[in-house]
């Protein structure tokens, strides 16, 4: 049987070992869709899990990634042909279960999803679960009344993965985005991105009572903490949060108020077990609104799996401006 190459969590005294290695399709874990990868990406929680600074993996050793594109070799599900593109995002790979940081992968048909028509394999990952997640914001919000004509949207933690592409997305679908980045020198690059206005947050006063001046029609936070506080404080009347992350803390510490006298809705996000119907529409609507030149706005680095220990130290190190993709196959 051939082997190729990994890069795998093992459980070490202290933390974790991760480490590129050369493992055969017998080693993954059981799943009825077998693909040649062709690319990954790295986002947060990749970085959390391969540094060890987070309790990701679940298994050991695991191969690492949420993210994976590529072709299918085999399949035992109907739904799936030898040759077709697919993509995969979140269902517990590189957690629970072998991920994307390797050259093939071996997954149940339920977590596969066909490649848009508008995307190639490349561009599936420099969205990855950022962008995807990003673009279930704008989904989630509109579901919930979020129109472009209610006022400026503001996006904390802009310059990341997930920031980036929030930046991007509601730009694209006409609304006035405010980038709130900690990052000076990133103000260039959001404003090519689409951002009207930027914020520093050392300019901000997150305040303490339970309501201040409503400033955002809504808001995409990736940060949680005293920033998903204070956006509980400033919110329109009936505008939407979209609770993504927790890279400042995962606190919250708000009241009912913005609840029940502005008609706030604090909406969870949740990229990993989004369920496939809505997986698919939002997939759709994140291929449909990205343009061919935003694939070269949104600041992206080519990594070999050898390069990606060091590249999520960076990122937890607030070095990283946009996306890392991982070439595989490099197939587009
Ligand atoms: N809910 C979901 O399904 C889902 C999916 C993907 C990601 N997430 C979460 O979303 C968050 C962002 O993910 P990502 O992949 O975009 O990460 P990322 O690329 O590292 O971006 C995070 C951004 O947050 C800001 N930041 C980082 N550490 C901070 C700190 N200590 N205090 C204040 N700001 C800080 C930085 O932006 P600036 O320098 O521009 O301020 C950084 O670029 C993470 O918490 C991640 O776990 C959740």
């Amino acid at each position: 049987m051939s082997s190729f190459k990994a890069l795998r969590i093992h459980e070490a005294d202290k933390g974790v070992d991760s480490r590129v290695e050369d493992i055969t399709i017998d080693d993954l874990t059981e799943g009825a869709v077998e693909i040649r990868n062709a690319w990954s990406g790295i986002n947060f929680k990749d970085a959390l899990a391969v540094t060890g600074k987070g309790k990701i993996a679940r298994k050991f050793p695991l191969v690492a990634g949420i993210d994976l594109s590529g072709t299918v070799e085999s399949s035992e599900d109907p739904r799936f042909k030898p040759g077709q593109q697919v993509l995969v995002t979140g269902w517990g790979i590189g957690e629970t279960h072998d991920g994307g940081y390797a050259e093939r992968a071996r997954l149940p048909g339920d977590m596969v999803v066909p490649l848009p028509d508008e995307l190639d394999l490349r561009q599936a990952m420099v969205i990855g679960t950022a962008g995807f997640t990003a673009a279930m914001a704008l989904v989630r919000m509109e579901q919930n009344g979020q129109r472009p004509e209610q006022g400026p949207v503001v996006i904390t933690g802009a310059s990341g993965g997930v920031g980036s592409f929030a930046t991007r997305l509601f730009s694209r679908a006409g609304y006035d985005v405010t980038a709130m980045t900690g990052k000076p020198a990133a103000a260039d690059y959001l404003r090519s991105l689409g951002a009207k206005a930027i914020l520093d947050p050392a300019d901000v006063d997150y305040g303490k009572g339970p309501l201040a001046k409503a400033e955002w029609a809504g808001a995409v936070d990736a940060l949680g903490g005293d920033t998903l506080a204070w956006l509980t404080r400033t919110v329109k009347p009936f505008g939407n949060i979209a609770a993504i992350g927790l890279a400042q803390g995962i606190e919250l510490n708000t009241t009912v108020i913005p609840f029940i006298l502005r008609g706030a809705s604090l909406l969870g996000i949740d990229s990993v077990y989004c369920p496939a119907t809505l997986r698919l529409k939002i997939w759709e609507r994140a291929a449909q609104l990205l343009k061919a030149e935003d694939f070269q706005a949104i600041g992206q680095r080519e990594l070999t799996l050898n390069d990606v220990p060091q590249a999520c130290a960076d990122l937890l190190d607030r070095k990283v401006q946009g996306r890392m993709l991982v070439r595989l196959s490099g197939e587009q």
